[in-house]
Order: structure tokens, then C-alpha cells, then sequence
């Protein structure tokens, strides 16, 4: 299968190439800059240009949607919260338009979406079923993200959303800033802890979005975390313990995080207990459903 990857030279990106290469798929990425000579030949597109390299698509059978500003990246300014939902929201419109025009025949368009989509729900055990949380940026760029997937549901096309939860990995992402407090002998949970961390590791999330493109009974939502979230104060607990660490575990308060991340702080103090309901349905066999031994493994292969 030819398979065409927005955003591929990310963190999930990377890591997913991989795993399709090695399965005997040809893997390209789209991405702002061109490089047809890296390890993923890369096409380019200008989402505000309206621009997709025509190559890009020719004989592509999938597609998988990863590209995002950072939502962590910069503070959440009114032209950063613009930058946020652009990238994930007008690249979704100007594909489906380029698919459209081009008459490509891709078999299906696999979307990164978020668990920032429950919003804050406490002990609540949330599934794909579950509603949009009631408010908050991180709950409206994951209902418009979402939203905009039903551009290519309308061509005809086979679509999964996939609400991914924090992707256990030490090259980026969430788990290499949290393990730099810990080379202090240091961790912190963010206001009382209770909020429930909803986490994936790297080869289980990749392997989810290999199978959303290999199995085409798959459509609609699906909750990419592993089975067994915990609070954020566990997470850190359990953390310290696969570090063999006896580290100083503290909280920071949650006025602290609002002083110093403004309404970003969101995405520390916010959590839900999502579970991946219809990917267990579908069939679906975690790596890892463990978090201190995700936690070893990602450490211990440097993945
Ligand atoms: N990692 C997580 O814990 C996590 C959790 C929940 C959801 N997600 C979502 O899953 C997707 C992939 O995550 P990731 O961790 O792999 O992200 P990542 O490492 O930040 O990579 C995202 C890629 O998007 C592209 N990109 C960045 N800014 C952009 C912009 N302004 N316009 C267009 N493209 C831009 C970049 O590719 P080029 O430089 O090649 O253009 C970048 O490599 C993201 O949408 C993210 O929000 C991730």
C-alpha cells in the first residue's frame, strides 16, 4: 500500500513510518518542507497557500492526518489558538478539496484527533460514546478537528478519528519534560493530582493507526489510550518507581500552573478517564496495558 502521512516527521510520525516500511508499505510524507531525499521522501503544502504537491497524492491509498501546531508549544494567544486549529482544521478542508480535484482514489483518511475532546470529567469513565466536554479550547479544536474529517466522509471515504492520549515516548512530547525534574531527583503532580492522564505507548499508538488502515471495518471514533489510565499523581508515583528513583514528589498548585501557562495550563490540570472501548471491541491486543512497565520499555530501548 502506497501511504501518504501529514505531519510524518513528527513524533508519532516517525515511529509510524517506520512500522509501515517494515510491514512492506511505501511510506511518503507531506510536510512544509520539501525533501525527497530523507528517509520518508517529503512533498510540500502551504496550508494558508491553499497548496498540496500534486505528486503527493498520485496512487496514494491512505492517508493519515498527523500534522498540529504544538498545543504546547507557545502561549495561547488568539493568533496561536488560530496557528492551532489552521493546521489541524484548513488541512483537513484543503485535502479533501486536492483529493476531490485530482479524483485520487485513497481508500481512507486515518485523523489524529484528541482526548482534550472529553475535557475535564473526574472519575467518569469515559468512552467513545461519551459527549464533548462542555467547554474549553482544547474541547472546541478537537470538536472542529473532528468536524472537518466529515469533508472526506462526504467523497465517499472511509474515516477514523483518533483521540490519542499522552504518547509515552523520551524523544518528545509530555514524558522528557517530566523525567527532566526527575534528573533533579524531583517530580511534581499539577494542583491535587486527581485528574486521570490518559496514556498510550509510542508502538502501541502506531500500531493502532497501522491497524486503522489495514482493517477497513474500522470507522468513526476511536480512543487511542491504553486501558488503564491513572491520575496524574499516580502517574508520577509510578513513574519514580520505574526510574528506581527515590525522588522528592511534590505538587505545584494549580494557581501556580494558571500564573505561569495562562489557559494552556489547561492541559496539565484537565483529565479524563478515557478507555479505548471500541478498539478492545475491534480486536485490538496492547503491547502494553501497564504503565511502570511502558514506562521501563520506552526508557530502557529509547524509544
Ligand atoms: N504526542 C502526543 O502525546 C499527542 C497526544 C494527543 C494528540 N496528539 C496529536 O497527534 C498528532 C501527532 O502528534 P506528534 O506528537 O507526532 O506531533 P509532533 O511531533 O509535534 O509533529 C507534528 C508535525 O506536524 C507538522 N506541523 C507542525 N506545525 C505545523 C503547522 N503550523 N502547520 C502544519 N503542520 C505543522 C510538523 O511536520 P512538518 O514540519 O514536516 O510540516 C510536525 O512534525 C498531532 O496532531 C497531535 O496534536 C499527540
Amino acid at each position: 500500500m502506497k501511504i501518504l502521512i501529514t505531519g510524518g516527521t513528527g513524533l508519532v510520525g516517525m515511529h509510524l513510518s517506520r512500522m509501515l516500511r517494515d510491514k512492506g508499505h511505501q511510506v511518503n510524507h507531506l510536510s512544509r518542507k520539501e525533501n525527497l531525499q530523507a528517509e520518508f521522501p517529503a512533498y510540500r503544502w502551504d496550508i494558508d497557500e491553499g497548496f498540496v504537491d500534486a505528486k503527493a497524492l498520485q496512487q496514494t491509498d491512505h492517508i493519515v492526518h498527523l500534522a498540529g501546531a504544538s498545543i504546547v508549544g507557545k502561549r495561547w494567544s488568539p493568533s496561536q489558538k488560530q496557528r492551532i486549529l489552521d493546521s489541524r482544521v484548513k488541512s483537513i478542508q484543503l485535502l479533501a478539496r486536492q483529493i476531490q480535484a485530482s479524483g485520487a482514489s485513497v481508500q481512507s483518511f486515518i485523523s489524529a484527533s484528541a482526548v482534550g475532546y472529553y475535557g475535564n470529567t473526574g472519575e467518569l469513565i469515559v468512552t467513545e460514546a461519551s459527549p464533548a466536554g462542555d467547554s474549553g479550547f482544547l474541547v472546541e479544536s478537537c470538536e472542529l478537528w473532528e468536524q472537518a474529517v466529515e469533508d472526506v466522509v462526504a467523497l465517499g471515504i472511509r474515516a477514523v478519528r483518533m483521540r490519542i492520549g499522552i504518547v509515552l515516548s523520551v524523544l518528545d512530547g509530555a514524558l522528557p519534560k517530566i523525567l527532566l525534574s526527575f534528573k533533579a531527583n524531583a517530580g511534581t503532580w499539577f494542583g491535587d493530582g486527581s485528574q486521570y492522564y490518559p496514556w498510550i505507548h509510542i508502538d502501541d499508538v502506531a500500531r493502532m493507526f497501522v491497524k486503522a488502515i489495514e482493517d477497513d471495518t474500522l470507522h468513526g471514533a476511536y480512543n487511542a489510550t491504553a486501558p488503564n489510565p491513572v491520575s496524574n499523581k499516580d502517574f508520577v508515583k509510578i513513574l519514580a518507581k520505574a526510574l528506581d528513583k527515590k525522588a522528592l514528589l511534590v505538587p505545584t498548585p494549580a494557581f501556580v500552573m494558571r500564573m505561569a501557562m495562562g489557559e494552556m495550563a489547561d492541559t496539565v490540570l484537565h483529565g479524563s478517564r478515557v478507555i479505548p472501548e471500541r478498539m478492545t471491541d475491534a480486536g485490538f491486543e496492547f503491547k502494553f496495558d501497564d504503565l511502570e512497565a511502558a514506562f521501563r520499555d520506552v526508557i530502557r530501548r529509547k524509544v
